[in-house]
């Protein structure tokens, strides 16, 4: 046990790559994470960062032409990638669960509602039949599904989008799992819903002491959610931090541009900046840090070298050769 409260997953030099026919995607390159107990993960960065393959990679569901080069994941003391498949299910089924962004593709359309989540207690939980519906209804409730008897004979389709998500995180949470992935788990829906869901997995927390891997592009997700944050671009962990230090000072380039292009509502918006170009293809990564061809502070070298991600002070750690220089000096591209 560190000070700092007892770690649940710790991922070391994670490396997934997919072979395709025009070459191999760098999808995650060599990436470190930790979670705590009982705390949430906020990971953060661009569409195509490789958030979702590193979600899929901790519960070993990549896909062809997908492989796990490098590393380990370490869960509760097991590295899951010396699991063998059967091994693999039960902790899926048991110890880690995860959420999408699209419910619809989870649950099956043909079943009502609550014969799928019945089906998912009576996979995890030794209790008898007669008491199943009970459970059912226990579950909708406590995931804030009004009207839960009536509600559970229905099927998928008659859900609206956020009613959906709630049945998805009913049957994540029926086999009590000690982690839950939830990959932009509030994305499509609308804010009040948003809000809704974002409160439902605090409560999950708090009351189970589930730990969370919350993934997400939204910074304001992660700004209410997270106690550590993870920022990801291009396969790379680029900073990683206890989530009020990524706010109050942030020290990567891509982190500083990320929260420049947040909206805020006590600043004007037009004052908003884009960070120029877009997330490379990971086919053909850029030499030296891959951020280098969208960075205001790029030099040569960051061009040639590949910034490790160096802990620069306690819990803070960072992926920049020029860190220590930009504090003094104006990006070439700001304006
Ligand atoms: N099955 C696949 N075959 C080839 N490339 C893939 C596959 N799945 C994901 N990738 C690539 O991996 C990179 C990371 O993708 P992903 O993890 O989905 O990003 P994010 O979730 O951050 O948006 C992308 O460049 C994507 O094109
Ligand atoms: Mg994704």
């Amino acid at each position: 046990m560190t000070e700092e409260g007892e770690k649940l997953l710790s991922i070391k030099d994670l490396k997934t790559h997919f072979f395709t026919e025009r070459g191999v995607v760098k999808a995650v390159d060599g990436i470190n994470l930790e979670i705590g107990k009982g705390k949430i993960l906020g990971l953060v960065g661009e569409s195509g960062s490789g958030k979702t393959v590193t979600a899929l990679s901790i519960v070993r569901l990549v896909s062809y032409p997908g492989k796990i080069l490098n590393g380990y994941i370490l869960f509760q003391n097991e590295n899951l990638l010396e699991k063998n498949e059967r091994e693999m299910r039960h902790i899926r089924g048991n110890r880690i669960s995860m959420i999408f962004q699209d419910p619809m593709s989870c649950l099956n359309p043909v079943f009502t509602v609550g014969d799928q989540v019945a089906e998912a207690i009576r996979l995890h939980q030794d209790i008898p039949r007669s008491e199943i519906e009970q459970s059912v209804v226990n579950i909708f409730e406590k995931v804030g599904i009004p009207d839960a008897k009536k509600r559970l004979k229905e099927h998928p389709h008659k859900f609206s989008g956020g009613m959906r998500q709630r049945v998805m995180i009913a049957m994540a949470l029926s086999c009590h799992p000690d982690l839950l992935i939830a990959d932009e788990p509030t994305t499509n829906l609308d804010v009040t819903i948003q809000l809704q869901i974002l409160n439902l997995m605090r409560k999950i927390k708090r009351d189970f002491k589930t730990s969370i891997l919350l993934i997400t592009h939204d910074l304001g997700v992660i700004a209410e959610m997270a106690d550590h944050v993870a920022v990801m671009y291009a396969g790379k962990i680029m900073e990683y931090s206890d989530v009020v230090e990524v706010f109050s000072n942030p020290l990567h380039p891509y982190t500083k541009a990320l929260l420049e292009s947040v909206p805020r509502l006590d600043v004007e918006t037009r004052r908003l900046r884009v960070i120029p170009g877009t997330v490379p293809e990971l086919l053909n990564p850029p030499d030296g840090c891959r951020f280098s061809p969208r960075c205001a502070y790029t030099r040569e070298v960051c061009r040639k070298e590949v910034p490790p991600l160096i802990e620069i002070k306690r819990g803070h750690s960072v992926a920049c050769l020029r860190m220590n220089d930009i504090d003094t000096e104006r990006g070439d591209n700001n304006v």
